[in-house]
């Protein structure tokens, strides 16, 4: 009798955003992309002048996303960056850390997806899934989708790009990019968006 709550966590560009939208849709759940809330402080940080490297800056962003939470710019490589510059900040994590724990405490249920939902945001999530994809594959999908966006950009730098993005995510001291311990595993480098989601939708099954 407990609310369905999912945790779908994952590098950039491993599907878990495709990902957590099937599986919002397929249990008619209410889904929150939590990077675009860290977008958003990037956002804002870039639109201010901020400095990324000042975290008393990072935090007057985070603080100010209220407007730019469908901004078109949000999916830029620099907006990504910057966003995973200034999530380092343990403050900056603390502004936006409420808002989605009462998106995961909804009566409905709800589909978090991110880096910490099932380690830190929804410890308690009824299912948690880590997807991941090779860095390879990841760039390959990541560079497909700027070239399709008009933003010609070399494969090489998307897949150091990538790179440089998964090691700062993952070893930053809070709330790393980590595997939860109760985390099921889906690797999408072999599967396409439909096969990935029909697994997702098996794995979360059996945690009914
Ligand atoms: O998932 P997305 O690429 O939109 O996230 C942008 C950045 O925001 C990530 O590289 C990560 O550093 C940060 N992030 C985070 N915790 C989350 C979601 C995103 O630290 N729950």
């Amino acid at each position: 009798d407990h609310p369905l709550v999912i945790a779908v966590d994952g590098p950039a560009a491993s599907g878990k955003g495709t990902i957590a939208k099937g599986l919002a849709r397929h249990f008619g759940l209410p889904h929150l992309d939590t990077g675009k809330l860290y977008r958003a402080a990037a956002l804002a940080l870039l639109r201010h002048d901020g400095d990324p490297d000042s975290e008393f800056s990072a935090i007057r962003a985070a603080q100010d996303i209220a407007g730019l939470l469908d901004d078109p710019e949000l999916k830029s490589e620099t907006v990504g960056g910057i966003a995973s510059r200034i999530s380092a900040y343990p403050a900056v994590r603390a502004v936006l850390l409420e808002r989605q724990r009462d998106f995961a405490a909804q009566e409905s249920g709800a589909v978090l997806d991110g880096r910490d939902i099932g380690t830190v945001i929804a410890p308690h999530a009824t299912a948690k899934l880590f997807v991941t994809a090779s860095s390879e594959e990841r760039a390959r999908r990541r560079h497909a989708e700027l070239v399709a966006n008009g933003l010609p950009v070399h494969l090489a730098d998307v897949l150091i790009d990538i790179r440089a993005r998964d090691e700062r995510d993952s070893h930053r001291s809070a709330a790393p990019l980590v595997q939860a311990e109760d985390a099921l595993l889906l690797d999408t480098t072999a599967l396409g968006p439909d096969d990935a989601l029909a697994e997702a939708i098996r794995l979360v099954e059996g945690c009914l």
